[in-house]
């Protein structure tokens, strides 16, 4: 049985008052809740709050993730952060290769690999994003896009690594759309890529892998999609900047 894995991706919201605000909450409302130790709770802030945050969470059953990193230690790359400083931070998930920055600015299959090696590396878990556009979709080519990206990402990565990492299915038409994959919709990726991983790394490996959907999950829709065989939990953006809605999902799981 994996367990299930409900991550919030704050995006660029909120101030560092306003996620450890949002940090408090959300810890105060599990605690103590036995939902809340069978299902891993994750939340990604801003770079800029996730020392504050790291701080406000320790003790309770939720986790710290990132939502980049960068694959040196350090040194004249502006703007980054790395890993190594993720980790004294207390960060335990990395996003990688989200739609957004493959979009918006330019990530590429080559530096969400070179990101990927990075972070297990250091010990911590990729949570690899995939997934296809409308237009891809609608031209009968989702299960090229999200395989080529899936291949791409774990380019040398170990069998042993693999298994410790996390992959969300964002189907980029979903994400902020308020139109969410059907159930359906969502299994059948989802089982297409577990099958894509046991052609790489095998069955077990395969059975290992958390698989997130990701776009428009709320708890209107979280209990269809995550009863779902192979769908392991949810990547949430707008309904993980609140603590109903949140905890509404995380209950769902
Ligand atoms: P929404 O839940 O806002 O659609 O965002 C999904 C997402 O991109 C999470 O990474």
């Amino acid at each position: 049985m994996r367990k299930k894995i409900i991550a919030g991706n704050w995006k660029m919201n909120k101030t560092v008052a306003e996620s450890a605000q949002l940090a408090t909450d959300l810890v105060a409302a599990v605690k103590g809740q036995p939902y809340a130790e069978a299902v891993d709770i994750v939340v990604c802030p801003t770079f800029l709050a996730l020392d504050r945050v790291s701080g406000i969470i320790k003790g309770s059953p939720i986790k710290l993730g990132a939502q980049d990193a960068h694959w040196e230690n350090q040194g004249a790359f502006t703007g980054k952060i790395s890993v190594d400083m993720l980790k004294a931070a207390g960060v335990t998930y990395v996003i990688l290769g989200h739609s957004e920055p493959r979009t918006l600015f330019g990530e590429t299959d080559a530096n969400v690999n070179k990101k990927t090696l990075k972070v297990l590396a250091e010990g911590l878990i990729p949570i690899v994003c995939v997934g296809e556009t409308l237009a891809e979709r609608e031209g009968n080519i989702t299960e090229k896009v999200v395989s080529t990206q899936v291949k791409a990402a774990y380019q040398g990565v170990s069998a042993q690594d693999a298994a410790k990492t996390v992959i969300a299915y964002e189907p980029v038409w979903a994400i902020g759309t308020g139109r969410t994959a059907s159930d359906e919709q969502a299994q059948a990726v989802h089982k297409f890529i577990r099958g894509l991983l046991s052609e790489l790394y095998g069955s077990s490996v395969a059975e290992a892998v958390r698989i997130q959907y990701g776009g428009s999950m709320k708890a209107e829709n979280a209990s269809g999609l995550l009863k779902q065989p192979d769908v392991d939990g949810g990547l949430i953006g707008g309904a993980s900047l609140k603590v109903d809605s949140f905890l509404g999902i995380i209950k769902a799981a």
